[in-house]
């Protein structure tokens, strides 16, 4: 059974444009804001809006790390998880005290309930994605409308550095993983497994292999959860931008939100006409990833990373490695899911 869609409400005013309209050039009445929203930490990554606590998780991936934003108060709480980089996190189905998240190789169940900080949370080892042998290491992930969770992998890079790109071609994939924690691969071979999307009506999956510069999108078939007839929707080279796409969201339109890695922008594309439609300036280096959150869902949450910068780049940039919350967009996005899943208590 799928699950029931979150109801909301939004406002459905949205610049129409045919040519790239930057956010400068918004009337002052819906001037778009965006407001730093919490430190900066290291490879922030992975945001995830749960409308259930109305509490924002996202990743600090190399610093091993699920943070939890709460925008009320604005106070972040942390938990260390001793087991690797902690790739993507997301919640769980029926529980506000356990969250899953891909961490080295692995799957791992880890009990927090987001009040504290925890130096050393509690978790344990579901299933491991990859071989022990490979080279590979989990990236980013998110849970589809049925509740499966889909979760890519990565060659393991040198220093986790955007621009570098420097991890080797095609090791990675795309998994499906179900309610009794089997997984399977659906796309195979990726370089750098990042953003990924459905529409609406849960027939059309998006999907990023950064180092592509190309939005795929397929056929998805939400009964199986399977995919097929790929076909690119934005390619980033065929525009004079620079930068990687990486994590993305989708909005109540249709359209796409996408960070442009490498590149202090998000990019909104209509994948149906291929036209990059507005571009969002976030004052920090190297975007990561995208989420709708708050009560409406009209507040976009944007990651950047401030891993691994020198003295002097840090000076140029302090706010990297925070995340963003971006208002006044006129779009709203559309709930995330929780994991279902068997075994998770
Ligand atoms: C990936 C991260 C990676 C970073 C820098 C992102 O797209 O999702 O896992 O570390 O790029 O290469
Ligand atoms: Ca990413």
């Amino acid at each position: 059974m799928k699950s029931v869609p979150y109801i909301f409400v939004c406002s459905v005013f949205l610049l129409s444009a045919k040519t790239p309209l930057f956010v400068s050039n918004i009337p002052q009445a819906h001037r778009v804001t965006v407001e730093k929203v919490t430190d900066s930490y290291g490879l922030s990554e992975g945001p995830q809006w749960d409308h259930r606590t109305q509490k924002l998780f996202f990743v600090d991936i190399y610093n091993q790390y699920i943070r939890r934003l709460d925008p009320a108060t604005g106070v972040v709480t942390s938990a260390y998880v001793d087991h690797g980089p902690v790739s993507v996190v997301v919640t769980v189905s029926g529980t506000t005290d356990k969250l899953v998240a891909g961490s080295g190789k692995d799957l791992i169940l880890v009990s927090w309930d987001g009040e504290q900080n925890e130096k050393n949370v509690t978790f344990k080892v579901l299933t491991s994605i990859e071989p022990s042998s490979s080279d590979t290491r989990t990236n980013d992930g998110k849970v589809d409308l049925s509740g499966r969770f889909w979760l890519g992998t990565m060659a393991n890079e040198l220093n986790g550095r955007t621009g570098d790109w420097g991890n080797a071609p095609k090791l990675g994939s795309l998994y499906r993983i179900n309610e009794t924690l089997q997984s399977e691969k659906e796309i195979t071979p990726v370089t750098i497994s990042n953003g990924l999307a459905w529409n609406i009506k849960d027939d059309t999956f998006y999907y990023i292999d950064s180092p592509t510069y190309q939005v795929a999108a397929y056929d998805y078939n939400s009964n199986e959860g399977t995919m097929s007839n790929k076909r690119i929707v934005f390619d980033l080279r065929k525009t004079n931008m620079t930068g990687i796409p990486d994590g993305m969201t989708i909005d109540k339109s249709g359209n796409l939100w996408i960070a442009v890695n490498g590149e202090s922008h998000v990019i909104l594309v209509n994948p149906k006409t291929q036209d990059l439609l507005k571009m969002v300036e976030i004052p920090a280096v190297s975007v990561t990833s995208v989420a709708f959150g708050g009560p409406l869902l009209d507040i976009l949450y944007v990651t950047t990373s401030g891993y691994n910068l020198t003295a002097e780049e840090r000076k140029k940039t302090p706010d990297a490695g925070s995340v963003f919350a971006v208002k006044n967009l006129g779009i709203c996005g559309v709930p995330g899911n929780s994991f279902k899943c068997n075994s998770c208590d």
